[in-house]
């Protein structure tokens, strides 16, 4: 009984490992929330891409255009498609019944998103939709197996389907094995379940759509936490006042032990 009990404890990890060995998962920049035309470009991005099925609850068009510094008539005009005020929260129209119905599971709210799971998931998530002909809608994803949502960025990427390629073997200390009679030969091997877009089916190319993918990410980071973005500014003002305070105390320091030496 104990052996099979400490059988089960160790299968556990193994089995967790193993869902999530199948992808290389990748960020390649910290989220930036500085980065005014990243954040403006990742809600274009929401608003056209993601809005009509996940609402953002928590997040109110107004505030929101004005910690990305959008002018609140280009937002009405450009950002708000439902003909909603821009006080009000940027929700849709969908219920989770509906939703439910469509999709086999109703589409979550976003704001938090990056917060409950990670930017990274979320960034990998976007990027490892691929064809799959036994899905409902043709699709299924790395990062969320058998997932109910279609892949609505494919215009963006293009078509990305499952293939074997040739990848440079790993060595066991973790770089590119090479060829011990050529050094400058990199020993490879071919690997399958790789992810490959076929060329020219995508408005972006490959740069082009990790930069439309990390900006969403970006937006969707600033969304969970929407007064980090205000933290980081008053931050530095209040650094700035404990400097000047620092230099006038030091003063004062000295002009109180001036008599005493
Ligand atoms: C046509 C409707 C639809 C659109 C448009 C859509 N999604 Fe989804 N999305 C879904 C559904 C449905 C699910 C739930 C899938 C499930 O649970 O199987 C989902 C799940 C997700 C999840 C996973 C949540 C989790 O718990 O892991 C993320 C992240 C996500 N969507 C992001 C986006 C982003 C970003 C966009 C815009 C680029 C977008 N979605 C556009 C329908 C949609």
């Amino acid at each position: 009984m104990r052996k099979l009990l400490l059988t089960a404890l160790l299968c556990v990890p193994s089995a967790l490992w193993a869902a999530s060995a199948d992808i290389d998962w990748q960020m390649p920049v910290q989220p930036d929330l500085e980065n005014l035309p990243s954040l403006q470009n990742g809600m274009r991005l929401y608003v056209n891409y993601c809005l009509g099925c996940h609402a953002l609850g928590y997040q109110r068009y107004e505030r929101t255009a004005d910690d990305l510094g959008i002018p609140h008539d280009v937002a009405l005009d450009n950002l708000v498609f439902t003909g909603q005020k821009i006080g009000e929260l940027m929700s849709n129209a969908m219920s989770l019944d509906m939703g439910k119905k469509w999709f086999g599971a109703a589409p979550p709210d976003l704001t938090m998103i990056t917060r409950y799971k990670s930017p990274e998931y979320v960034y990998n998530y976007l990027k490892t939709f691929y064809v799959d002909d036994n899905r409902p809608f043709g699709v299924n994803n790395k990062a969320f197996p058998n997932v109910g949502m279609p892949n609505v960025l494919a215009d963006l990427q293009g078509i990305q389907r499952e293939a074997c390629v040739q990848k440079p073997k790993i060595a066991a200390n973790g770089g590119e094995m090479r060829d011990p009679l050529d050094p400058s030969k990199t020993i490879t091997e071919e690997k399958c379940g790789e992810l490959v877009v076929d060329e020219g089916t995508g408005l972006y190319d490959a740069e082009q759509f990790d930069a439309a993918v990390y900006d969403l990410t970006n937006f969707l980071y600033y969304t969970g936490e929407p007064s980090r973005l205000e933290r980081h500014r008053i931050g530095i003002y209040v650094l700035l006042f404990l400097v000047f305070l620092g230099c006038f105390t030091y003063l004062l320091n000295r002009e109180y032990w001036k008599d005493v030496h």
